[in-house]
């Protein structure tokens, strides 16, 4: 070995022995706030823990979805020109299955979750959360599966249970 390469090891031997004491980071970034934190820290669970406050039906949601989602889902979810949502019901054993949020999806809880992550498709996160619970309402109403005036919140949210659930194979034991 070179008596140049001696001395580049050691320079770089010293060097990351001075910079990268124990604890510390590369340097990089800065750290986040407490408020950026929660304001990424958006999932909800299937048994509903993460739902935030705020409420709706399915009559507020109709209006809410017809000036957000009709124009790629269709009229009442249907024949849009992105996917169904509404629809499909008892298909899935047949030789054309359809899955749809209310055919196949077990928890109603990730369809808030979808939606406040997710869509509006160009505009996510644009959707107060009164807003998100009113159009899980209306595309669960669409599906058949809650009545038009349920008032969803955090509490009955996770309450509703979907046709496809008890299909569902739970991979982790509790
Ligand atoms: C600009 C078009 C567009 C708009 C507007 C839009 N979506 Fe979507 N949506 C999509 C596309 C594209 C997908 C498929 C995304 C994928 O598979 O990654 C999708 C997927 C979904 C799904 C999942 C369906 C499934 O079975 O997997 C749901 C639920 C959904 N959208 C709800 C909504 C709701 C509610 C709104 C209004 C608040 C909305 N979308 C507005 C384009 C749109």
């Amino acid at each position: 070995m070179s008596m140049f390469n001696r001395w580049l090891i050691t320079l770089l031997y010293l060097t990351a022995g001075t910079t990268l004491q124990a604890g510390e980071g590369p340097s990089l970034g800065t750290p986040l706030s407490a408020g950026e934190v929660a304001a990424a820290d958006i999932t909800v669970m299937p048994d509903g823990e993460g739902l935030p406050t705020g409420s709706g039906t399915a009559k507020t949601g109709t209006s809410v979805y017809l000036a957000n989602c009709m124009a790629c889902h269709g009229e009442k979810g249907t024949g849009g020109i992105n996917d169904t949502l509404v629809g499909g019901h008892g298909s899935l054993t047949s030789d054309r299955p359809q899955k749809t949020i209310g055919s196949f999806w077990p928890y109603a809880t990730t369809l808030f979750d979808y939606v406040r992550r997710a869509m509006p498709y160009q505009t996510p996160g644009s959707l107060a959360n009164d807003e998100i619970y009113a159009v899980t309402a209306y595309l669960l109403y669409l599906n058949d599966i809650i009545d038009q005036d349920k008032e969803l919140n955090a509490e009955t949210l996770p309450e509703v249970k979907m046709p496809n659930h008890d299909n569902f194979v739970w991979a982790y034991s509790p």
